[in-house]
This record gives C-alpha cells, structure tokens and sequence, in this order.
C-alpha cells in the first residue's frame, strides 16, 4: 500500500456484543494501520443494522453501543482521525435506504450469500424479519453516505459491497453522471478466522470467538481449549497445520515469522506436542491483548466522555449524509430535504389550539 491514499473509507460493527478477535484480524488492524494515511476515515457504529436481528431485545444493542466504541479506542483507533458514527444518529441514512429499497429486487436480496448464511444460523424461515432482509440495502446507504471508497472488512462483506456497487451504479444511470463512487473492498491477509472450535468462522454468536476484552485467564482457557489436529494423538506423531485453529491463529497473530514456519515444520515431521505450540500462541495473544485490555479499562472509567467522542464523530457525519442525500433525492425528482422543512415553516401558520 502506498504511504498516502487518496480513498475515503468506512467500516463498521454490529453493536451487540464485545469485539474479538476475527473483528481484529479481518479488519481493526487494518483500520488503525489506515489511520491517518487516508483522506478519511470514518467507524460506524451500526446500531440499526443491530437492531434488524435484535428488535426483541433493544437493550442488548443499546448497551453494547459503549463496550464497542470502548474496543475501538482500546486497539488505538483515534477518535479525532477516526470519527466514531452512532449510525441511529445520522437519518439520512435511512432516508437513503428508502430510495435505494426501490432499485432493488426481493430475489436479489435472497441471493445475497451472507444473509442467506445468517438467515439459516439463526433459524428464521418465513418469519425473516423484513428490515434483516433488507440491511445489505440499509449497508449500502451507510457506504455510499459517506461516499466511501475503501471498505476494509472480513470476506463475508464482499456480498454487501457488490450490492452497494450495484445500487450506486444505477443511481449514477438515473442521475446521467458519477453522484456515488465505486467501493471497493480491503481484505486483511486473515479475512476470515477460524473459531477456537475449528469452526469456519470465529463469531459471538456461535460462543468460539475470543473478545478483544478477554482477561488473562480466558485467554489461557480458550488457547487450552483450542482444536488442533485429532490425529496427533502422541507428541512423536507427525501433525496436521492445515485446519489446526492454533497454527491459523499463530499465521494471523504472531509477528516472527520466521519462528512459526520453524514450529509448522516441526510439527509436521513429529515431535512436537500441542502444548509447546499453545504455549507460544498464549505468549502472544497476551502480548497482544495486555495493552489493548489496559487501555480498555482507562477509557472505561470515563463512559460519558466516550460518548462524547460518539457524538461528535455523529455530528460531523450528519452534514456529509446529508449532501449525499440531496444529490440522491435530486436524481428522484425531490427538492432538497432543507428547502422543504424551510418552506413550510415560513409559509404555514397553524391555527392556535382553543384551550
Ligand atoms: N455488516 C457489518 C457487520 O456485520 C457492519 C456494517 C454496517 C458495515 N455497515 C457497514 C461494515 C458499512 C462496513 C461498511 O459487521
């Protein structure tokens, strides 16, 4: 990557539980490593995004709008480079979901491979809440407000920046002229980390992941607990690193090299047990997350000024979503949201209650 990029970026987070460390691998590092080297960049903390699986339990979301914006500032994310967005805050976005809900098919939406994984992980058949269906389109709002170029994210995002390609093209044919930027996507080299139980993907609610606010212990526990190789039953045996979550995790976290190709190899040829690996995995893991768990807790002692951070990171937000929002309704045919709401509060005069 060059030293300065010319790109805009956002990227965001589900509010409903601590960031791990698949969030960290697949795309928080990437954003603190951006941090300062683009034109801007912008956290969004998507809320309603949350909220279109979790209606029934409001709280979980509300609460976790905090522990999240207290993970960003614990990995270093600034919040005077890196403005934090509350995304209930800004309601141009979901103006612009409105619109865009109109250039978009039911079909498309089932297609979408991501939400076709998470409708069946979570059960749902007919009874899909509609707003679930339909947050690729509220995703593609959220990018297009800012008019982002650059979305560092986890592979299982590469469906929603599509669809976001696609909706901003058809809006660039209706307007005859380039009103929304094309996105593209920036990979980690971990875009996807596999749970501690050797499942695909490491995710809260599949209960494999490790949270970037874990304390020492946990962290212990979870490496202990890791899957590795089942056939690597005696310490002479040789083992398996392909589909041992402990070598996927050392290849993502551990910053020498050169020391887990040695480990890899020896495990491979026999003689090498699985504590000495996870012994190493654990040393780094901790020395990974000592700092971020330390500064988690400074921030923490100060909520309201977190909040603060939150929201002027919001406010800022809401002028840029609401220029975009101008350009999109114009391509509709509809005055600017401000000359509306002006007109009609100098021209109207209500008559006065009789009390
Ligand atoms: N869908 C993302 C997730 O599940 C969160 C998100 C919402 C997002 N809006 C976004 C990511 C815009 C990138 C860009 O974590």
């Amino acid at each position: 990557m060059d030293d300065y990029c010319d790109d805009i970026i956002l990227t965001g987070d589900r509010p409903t539980g601590p960031l791990h460390l698949g969030h960290y691998a697949g795309s928080l590092a990437n954003r603190v490593a951006l941090q300062g080297r683009c034109r801007r960049q912008f956290i969004l903390l998507a809320d309603l995004q949350a909220l279109t699986d979790n209606a029934g339990d409001p709280g979980r979301v509300a609460r976790n709008v905090l522990e999240v914006a207290l993970d960003y500032l614990a990995i270093g994310l600034d919040p005077a480079r890196s403005p934090f967005v509350l995304q209930s805050g800004v309601p141009a976005l979901a103006e612009l979901t409105v619109h865009y809900l109109n250039l978009v098919t039911v079909a498309r939406l089932e297609r979408n491979p991501t939400v076709k994984a998470e409708i069946q992980q979570r059960g749902f058949a007919r009874d899909i809440p509609a707003g679930f269906l339909c947050y690729p389109v509220s995703q593609a709002a959220d990018i297009t407000a800012f008019k982002a170029t650059l979305v560092p994210v986890g592979d299982d995002q590469l469906p929603m920046i599509e669809q976001t390609n696609e909706i901003a093209a058809r809006i660039n044919r209706l307007g005859g002229r380039e009103i929304l930027p094309e996105a593209k996507a920036l990979l980690s080299t971990t875009p996807r980390l596999p749970g501690i139980d050797g499942k695909a993907k490491a995710s809260k609610s599949l209960g494999n992941a490790i949270s970037l606010s874990a304390s020492a212990d946990e962290v212990t526990r979870a490496v202990q607990m890791m899957f590795t190789d089942p056939a690597h039953l005696r310490v002479s045996d040789p083992g398996q690193t392909v589909g041992n979550v402990v070598f996927a995790y050392l290849a993502a976290f551990d910053p020498d090299r050169a020391g887990v190709a040695a480990l890899g190899e020896h495990y491979r040829r026999g003689g090498l047990g699985d504590s000495v690996v996870k012994k190493r995995l654990n040393e780094v893991l901790q020395a990974l997350l000592g700092p971020i768990r330390e500064r988690r807790e400074r921030y923490a002692r100060d909520p309201a000024q977190v909040m603060r951070f939150v929201d002027a990171g919001t406010a800022a937000a809401r002028e840029i979503a609401a220029r975009t929002l101008d350009d999109v309704r114009g391509v509709f045919g509809l005055r600017p949201a401000a000359t509306i709401a002006g007109r009609s509060a100098e021209r109207l005069s209500l008559p006065v209650e009789a009390g």
